[in-house]
C-alpha cells in the first residue's frame, strides 16, 4: 500500500507544475508549490501515508466541516437549514452575487464562504473567544491530536486582507441572516481558518465522518449518526465548490477542500483520506491533490455511486 501511495506521489507531481499557490491571503503565497503529501486512515486501524503527510499547513475551509457539525449539534437542523441553505452553487467559493439575487434570507450553502461565515454564528457561547475555543477543542477531539493551534501569521494575514468576507458578512447582517456582531463572527471564522494540520489530522476527520461520528483509535462517538450523514451529503453535492459536479463524476468521495492546499475525504465505512499540495486550480482545489484522489479512487474502487 505504502508503494502505491509512493506511485501516486510521483505520477501526478507533474500537475503541481500547473497551479499556482494561494496569493490573495499574502501569507499563503509563502507555501512550496511543490510540496505533495497523503495520509489514509483506515477505519480497520490501518494507516498508510506517503510524501510531505507530516507537513504542516492551514485548514482553511476544511473547517467549515467542522463548524457545520457544531452549529447543527447546538441548534438542530431545522434552524441551521433554515438560516443556511443546502443547494450547490455554480459560482466561486467567495461569491457574492446569490446572497441578493438567489436568496436574500439565506446564503445557499454551508461550504462557500458566505455560508460557512452564517454556519460560524451559529455556534454557542458566551463570547468570541468561547466559540474559537469550542471550534478548537472539537477540531483536537476529531483529529485525536491536542496540540492542534492556530498559525498566528496566516490569522493575522486573513483578517487584514479580508474585504471581500467582510463585505459578505456586512450584507448578511444587513438582511437579518446574521444576527450577532460581525467582527466578532469574523474574527471566530479568520482563527478557525488558520487552525493548522496536517494530512494525518484530515484523514483522521475524515475517517470519523466515514466512522459515521465515532472516532476510530477510542471508539469514542463525537457526533450524530445523522449529523455525519448530512454533513458528507454536503461535502458530496458542495465541498469542491463550482468543480463539485466533476469531482463526483471522477472521484466520488465526499469530501472537502481548503485553500492552504489541503482535501479531506472521507470514504464511506472504510476510510479517511488527507491530501496536500499548495498549487490550487482556478477554482481554488488543490490541483495535485485532485488527481492523487481520482487515481486512488480508481485503484481501490472507492467511488460511493
Ligand atoms: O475565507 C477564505 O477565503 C479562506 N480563509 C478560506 C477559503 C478556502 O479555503 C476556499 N477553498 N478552497
Amino acid at each position: 500500500m505504502n508503494k502505491l501511495l509512493d506511485g501516486i506521489i510521483e505520477n501526478n507531481r507533474i500537475w503541481t507544475k500547473q497551479g499556482k499557490v494561494a496569493t490573495y491571503i499574502p501569507e499563503l503565497s509563502k507555501a512550496d508549490p511543490q510540496a505533495m503529501g497523503i495520509y489514509i486512515s483506515a477505519l480497520n486501524g490501518e494507516e498508510h501515508f506517503a510524501g510531505d503527510y507530516s507537513t504542516k499547513f492551514t485548514i482553511q475551509s476544511m473547517s467549515k466541516v467542522l463548524t457545520l457539525m457544531l452549529a447543527i449539534m447546538d441548534n438542530g437542523k431545522e434552524k441551521v437549514f433554515s438560516t443556511i441553505g443546502m443547494e450547490p452553487t455554480a459560482d466561486a467559493f467567495n461569491s457574492i452575487i446569490n446572497l441578493e439575487t438567489k436568496n436574500k434570507q439565506r446564503p445557499l450553502n454551508p461550504m462557500i464562504n458566505s455560508g460557512a461565515i452564517a454556519t460560524t454564528s451559529l455556534i454557542k457561547g458566551n463570547s468570541s473567544e468561547e466559540v474559537f475555543n469550542r471550534i478548537l477543542e472539537f477540531t483536537r477531539k476529531a483529529t485525536g491530536n491536542p496540540d492542534i493551534n492556530i498559525n498566528e501569521a496566516v490569522y493575522e494575514s486573513e483578517k487584514h486582507t479580508a474585504d471581500r468576507n467582510r463585505a459578505l458578512a456586512y450584507f448578511m447582517k444587513g438582511t437579518g441572516v446574521i444576527e450577532n456582531d460581525v467582527e466578532n463572527v469574523l474574527d471566530v471564522y479568520f482563527k478557525q481558518c488558520s487552525m493548522e494540520v496536517t494530512c494525518k489530522d484530515i484523514a483522521r476527520i475524515g475517517a470519523m465522518l466515514a466512522n459515521d461520528g465515532v472516532v476510530c483509535w477510542n471508539q469514542e462517538r463525537i457526533i450524530p449518526r445523522e449529523v455525519a450523514r448530512i454533513v458528507k451529503t454536503i461535502m458530496t453535492t458542495c465541498g469542491m465548490y463550482d468543480a463539485s459536479g466533476h469531482f463526483a463524476v471522477h472521484i466520488g468521495i465526499p469530501a472537502k477542500s481548503g485553500v492552504g492546499g489541503g482535501i479531506l475525504a472521507a470514504v464511506p465505512k472504510r476510510a479517511g483520506i488527507g491530501v496536500f499540495g499548495p498549487a490550487l486550480d482556478e477554482k481554488g482545489n488543490s490541483i495535485a491533490g485532485i488527481k492523487m484522489l481520482e487515481e486512488l479512487s480508481n485503484e481501490l474502487d472507492l467511488s460511493i455511486f
